[in-house]
């Protein structure tokens, strides 16, 4: 018999309005596995994973439903969501300078996030999980550069403070939209293997986003491609990646370039 799985998509449709942005789409998340949700912008992916943290406005209609840890997430409370989010379920987001607050140091921030959680903590502890969850994600000099404010840092340093701040709770489940996005190649590469070096240690559970079917293709084990708010193919990442079914995953794999690439040529158009 299959395991239950840790996050379960359920039949899930969202719009804005009159304006459909996720129809009807089911995924799965087992524990300690990578989920990796690829598709063009637009498709509906941030969407997706705003509702699981239900962060959508209050203009946007939800149906269905999301099971996490045997909890439909979308029946509970605000307060008992908030109890919930940046505890067991965490998220790092694409633009890592304006996830950040520029007039706190980056001690004092991550520092809230487990305060956050845990008030009655102590100030030493406080202090010692800052340091070590900057050291897990080989942050340089974290004892000095706790200090420091978010402009001090590069965009790959940054991108680990907010890794470092979204795992401090210890989080079962880790949603990372476009964590790489804003990066250079050689820094993506590092993250990406910071995030599966985490994952491992920590057995965590993640949902991957990404317009790149390369970049998915190389963190997760199962993978989800979404086209105009549907899934249009699922399964795991090998089968997708080298024998894809459907037409738009094929234009997908087609438009990433690659070390062969023409680079003369224009990208492989998506309708
Ligand atoms: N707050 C909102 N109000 C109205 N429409 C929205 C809102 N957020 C998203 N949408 C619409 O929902 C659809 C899906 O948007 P979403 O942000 O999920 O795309 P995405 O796949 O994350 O794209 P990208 O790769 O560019 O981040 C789009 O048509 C978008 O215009
Ligand atoms: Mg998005």
């Amino acid at each position: 018999m299959e395991a239950t799985p840790l996050l379960e998509i359920k039949d899930v449709s969202i719009s804005f309005g009159q304006l459909p942005a996720v129809k009807n789409i089911s995924l799965n998340l087992y524990k300690g596995n990578t989920l990796g949700l690829v598709g063009e912008s637009g498709s509906g992916k941030s969407a997706t994973s705003l509702a699981l943290l239900r962060l959508l406005p209050p203009s946007a209609q939800i149906t269905g439903s999301i099971t996490f840890a045997g909890q439909n997430l979308l029946s509970l409370s605000e307060e008992e969501m908030r109890r919930h989010r940046g505890r067991d379920l965490s998220m790092i987001f694409q633009e890592p300078l304006t996830a950040l607050n520029p007039v706190l140091s980056i001690g004092e921030q991550i520092a809230e996030a487990l305060r956050a959680h845990n008030p009655a903590i102590d100030r030493k502890s406080l202090k010692e999980k800052v340091l070590s969850s900057l050291r897990q994600v080989a942050l340089p000099d974290p004892e000095r550069r706790i200090h420091d404010y978010p402009h001090q840092f590069s965009g790959g340093q940054r991108q680990r403070i907010l890794i470092a701040m979204a795992i401090i709770n210890q989080p079962r489940l880790l949603i990372a939209d476009e964590p790489t996005t804003a990066l250079d190649v050689t820094v993506q590469a590092q993250i990406l293997r910071l995030l599966k070096d985490l994952q491992a240690q920590h057995d965590l559970s993640m949902l991957f986003i990404s317009h790149d079917l390369a970049v998915v293709s190389q963190i997760a084990d199962h993978v989800a491609v979404m086209q105009h708010g549907e899934i249009v193919e699922q399964g795991p990442a090998e089968t997708v990646f080298l024998h894809p079914s459907h037409p738009y995953t094929r234009k997908l794999l087609a438009s990433a370039p690659t070390m062969t690439t023409d680079r003369s040529r224009p990208l492989a158009e998506i309708p």
